[in-house]
């Protein structure tokens, strides 16, 4: 069933869990990761990110997304990841989302805050969610370029800011920067508790962690604890589609893409499967 993202995340609140947030670029991930959340039975958000339309037309695949999303038997999101534009927001508006992230956090805190209050105003007035960013989310090829040494600080959330931007924009969800970065599989990020604690207490909303492929499992779920009701995972399920893929090709034989894709959405599925057992605390939907 199709639902917006506060409903979502007030059920994750109140169970104590964190709903997952995959990206979903092209229907194969959409259905890889459906399949997952009905066998673990648990409620999941799904959908096109802005930085990915090349991989997946959002007017196109959009309304076979929330299609897809409608049939299934567990309470699906559908969610647009990293908006930054007004035009694409309004698109998957119309393609069917419940629920946009509104990321306009590359201008400064005024201007994003004006922004994301111009979204909510439209949105709630047709029960869609809106999700906003302070502070700023790092990327693998960001922390690559430092040699590795990026000071992850420069990006964190700053708490004083979070209860006025919620003030300013009635936002639904806030995501925030304590030391998760976009795309990060091989080296290990340290996420700084201590920081999230006062940005947990100074929000008055659902706080939302991105970058979290290469989070090590126990910290994820320690981050459950300080009040994140949504946690956003894309490299480490995308990325097991090529482990199997590689391992399924043998000389003798041509691999037809329709058996690429079977390998792809299995890893897939499995891969997401992972995620979820961790995020979910044991949580199971029920009607
Ligand atoms: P990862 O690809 O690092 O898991 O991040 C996904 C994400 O945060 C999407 O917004």
């Amino acid at each position: 069933m199709l639902v917006n993202l506060k409903t979502l995340l007030e059920d994750a609140r109140i169970n104590h869990y964190a709903v997952a947030g995959f990206t979903t670029p092209t229907i194969d991930t959409c259905e890889a990761v459906l399949q997952a959340a009905e066998d673990m039975n648990a409620p999941v958000v799904i959908g096109q990110a802005q930085l990915y339309e090349e991989f997946g037309p959002i007017e196109k695949f959009g309304p076979v997304m929330a299609h897809m999303a409608e049939q299934a038997k567990v309470p699906v999101c559908l969610h647009l990841d990293h908006g930054t534009s007004i035009d694409y927001i309004m698109k998957a508006i119309k393609a069917g989302y419940t629920s946009v992230m509104a990321d306009f956090s590359h201008l400064d805190f005024e201007e994003n805050a004006r922004i994301v209050k111009m979204c909510v105003t439209f949105c709630h007035s047709v029960g869609i969610s809106v999700e906003g960013l302070v502070g700023k989310m790092p990327n693998v090829a960001m922390v690559e370029q430092a040699g590795g040494d990026l000071d992850l600080k420069e990006f964190f959330t700053k708490p004083e800011e979070i209860g006025r931007f919620i003030e300013l924009t009635g936002a639904d969800a806030l995501t925030v920067s304590f030391g998760t970065v976009h795309g990060m599989t091989v080296a290990k990020p340290v996420l700084d508790f201590v920081h999230l604690t006062k940005l947990h207490q100074a929000a008055g909303c659902a706080l939302v962690m991105h970058g979290s492929s290469g989070v090590e499992p126990s910290q994820l779920q320690k981050a459950i604890t300080y009040g994140l009701t949504k946690v956003n995972v894309y490299t480490k399920v995308s990325t097991s589609a090529q482990d199997a893929i590689r391992d399924s090709i043998r000389p003798e034989r041509p691999l037809y893409y329709h058996e690429i894709e079977q390998i792809a959405k299995r890893a897939m599925t499995e891969s997401a499967k992972e995620t979820i057992a961790l995020l979910s605390n044991g949580y199971q939907f029920s009607d």
